[in-house]
């Protein structure tokens, strides 16, 4: 049986990349500094350190100041609601985009630090107000993860309009933005062609009945639940596209959640991981820095936002 084409997500990141470059380097030509985005890394969770530092070194291949501020496990909520507001006042060095990378600690009210970051500045897409304005289908941010998923869709040439998606996790980071982008009217990342969209859209979790039976009838299959090996052959319809978002460490190694060995046998299309949504998740932060730092300086309207 033949194998399932393989998404490879390093291979695109790395084309968005070079377009970027040049798009920072007209920015940067233009208005006499780079964008600047800051990120705040809380506590010393090794999977966030190495998510930060691969963030961190793409903003720098592209032209992008990335900064990094690390602050200790203990931190409070107040302090923290604090620190993005001290970052989101200062003037001299203006951080155009801001995210806080998750997960916080347990203690923390994650909702109240990701609620303090400015809505014009939410490189993640996390605000209410930006998640709001996804769900009308006029998006400002989209989550990276969500857009990189869509985007490798797009690349690859399959085809969403009337099919059906099937999307395992609900998470408000990948699960609720990614259903919302496949599902909507003619829908496109800003400045892409209006495809992407228009499927039919099924999200399963936890508590879903027969998340077999539902995953069997997905023509796209989306693993996000944070589950290794969740995914396994008898789930998948033959000739499924398959895009695995899982990032599980298991035994010091990353793996998705996607059994990916014998789905690869059945798929049509599958993502590995690594090198399949991690680095798109990278890229699409990359443009969302560049067009905060467009629409702050008005360079750009985000309705009429044209961003990869
Ligand atoms: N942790 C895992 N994924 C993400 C993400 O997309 N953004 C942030 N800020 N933290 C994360």
């Amino acid at each position: 049986m033949s194998e399932a084409v393989l998404l490879d997500g390093r291979r695109l990141a790395t084309h968005i990349e070079e377009s970027l470059r040049a798009e920072v380097a007209t920015f940067t030509t233009m208005v006499g500094r780079r964008p600047r985005l800051v990120v705040v890394l809380v506590g010393d969770l090794p999977a966030s350190a190495s998510y930060v530092k691969a963030k961190a070194q793409a903003a720098a291949r592209v032209g992008i100041d990335a900064v990094v501020v690390p602050v200790a496990e203990t931190a409070s909520t107040a302090d923290l609601v604090q620190l993005v507001e001290r970052i989101a006042r200062e003037e001299s060095d203006p951080a155009d985009g801001i995210l806080v990378q998750l997960p916080l600690p347990a203690r923390v009210d994650a909702t109240a630090v990701l609620d303090a970051v400015p809505p014009d500045r939410d490189v993640d897409g996390f605000h209410p107000e930006n998640a709001g304005l996804l769900s009308q289908g006029r998006p400002r941010f989209i989550p990276c993860t969500a857009a990189g998923v869509q985007r490798m869709l797009i690349d690859a040439g399959i085809e969403t309009a009337g099919r059906h998606a099937v999307i395992v996790g609900r998470s408000d980071i990948v699960g609720k933005p990614l259903a919302l982008l496949l599902a909507s009217r003619g829908t496109s990342l800003p400045g892409m062609p209006a495809i992407g969209g228009d499927a039919t859209v099924t999200i399963c979790h936890s508590r879903s009945r027969d998340l077999a039976g539902e995953t069997r009838r997905a023509d796209i299959l989306v693993a996000a639940a944070g589950r290794p090996g969740l995914i396994t052959a008898d789930m998948v319809k033959p000739g499924a596209a398959v895009v695995d978002v899982g990032t599980n460490r298991v035994d010091g190694r990353l793996v998705g959640d996607v059994a990916f060995e014998a789905v690869r046998r059945v798929a049509g299309w599958i993502s590995p991981v690594p090198g399949g949504v991690g680095p798109l998740t990278v890229a699409m932060l990359l443009s969302n820095t560049l067009l905060a730092a467009e629409l702050r300086l008005g360079r750009r309207s985000f309705s009429a936002a044209t961003r990869p």
